[in-house]
């Protein structure tokens, strides 16, 4: 696994009004190296607050966190791992094209300035920009600036620069939080493709359900837990991500607590109280019937 989290808590502390907010609550998820994960869920469900810890920017109140060799929940980290951390292993792409590009410089110099940051040779530079540029299919805005750039043609250009340090994991934070559904959709296949070519761990929080589709597993978190998820059924064709077969599955914590997602529950007229009934009939499948009782 290249991610491991396991009970994750992160919970903020307000000290003027004393008042503490649990903003992750047990987060538990396992994320294969090289797959495209999305994690999908309303404002303030805790996503933003989920990318800090996987980008180091800060750390988990407990539990369990593991990237790639980086055990990042140890009581003390030196300061230098951590700056070598978001240098090396991460890559951000931010919702706002601002926080992902500097104002003056051309869509190539975006993408060259992580690498000269980190030594890169000039040659070797060059040859990845290139690379880069037409990989998000760019190469005629090389000597854009951002202002000239629309604002999906920037995040691609975010993405581009992420991906310039050639970091093992990308981390997106609502990447099409600030663009219409046409280039949505454009960015969401550009994470197919871009995943598939450089098979880097790419991990996008949002709250867009479109990228329910792109990915074998999307998580849904809700409330500081990871609630549920889909996933495909059987292989996704290349070209058939779009209407792939899914299934929506919940999990089953230690409690033995299950989360029903908010749709099914209204379908089935589920209130406070259900009423839970074995059904062994077949006695090699047996299957757990939830009724919703008039309450
Ligand atoms: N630095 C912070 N200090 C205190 N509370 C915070 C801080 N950052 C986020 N929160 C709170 O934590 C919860 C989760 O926030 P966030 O991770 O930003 O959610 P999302 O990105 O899903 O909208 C929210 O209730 C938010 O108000
Ligand atoms: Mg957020």
């Amino acid at each position: 696994m290249f991610i491991e989290a396991l009970d994750i808590m992160k919970i903020y502390t307000d000290e003027r009004k004393d008042i503490k907010l649990a903003a992750l609550r047990g987060i538990e998820l396992m994320v294969e190296e090289g797959s495209l994960v999305a994690i999908i869920g309303p404002s303030g469900a805790g996503k933003s607050t989920l990318m800090n810890l996987f980008g180091a920017i800060d750390t988990v109140s407990s539990g369990y966190l593991k990237i790639g060799d980086h055990v990042l929940s140890r009581s003390s980290i030196p300061e230098q791992e951590l700056v070598d951390f978001r240098r090396n292993m991460v890559g951000f792409l931010w919702q706002l094209p601002e926080r992902n590009l500097l104002p003056g410089l051309t869509a190539e110099q975006q993408i060259e300035f992580p690498m000269i940051t980190s030594g890169y040779p000039r040659e070797l530079r060059k040859k990845r920009v290139n690379e880069l540029l037409s990989a998000i299919g760019l190469k005629d805005r090389a000597t854009h600036k951002p202002g000239q750039l629309s604002g999906g043609e920037a995040q691609r250009v975010g993405l581009a620069v992420a991906l310039a340090n050639d970091p093992p994991l990308i981390l997106a934070d609502e990447p099409t939080g600030e663009l219409d559904t046409l280039n949505s959709l454009k960015i969401i296949d550009y994470f197919k493709e871009l995943n598939e070519l450089f098979g880097k761990t790419m991990v996008v929080v949002t709250h867009d359900h479109r990228f329910e589709n792109m990915t074998k597993a999307a998580y849904r978190i809700r409330d500081g837990q990871i609630s549920g998820f889909h996933r495909a059924i059987g292989d996704i064709k290349p070209d058939s991500w779009l209407q792939p077969q899914r299934e929506e599955l919940s999990f089953v914590d230690q409690y033995n607590n299950v989360r029903l997602p908010d749709e099914l529950r209204k379908k089935a007229n589920i209130g406070k109280h259900v009423r839970v009934k074995l059904n062994d009939d077949d006695e090699e499948h047996p299957y757990l019937e939830i009724h919703g009782v008039n309450d």
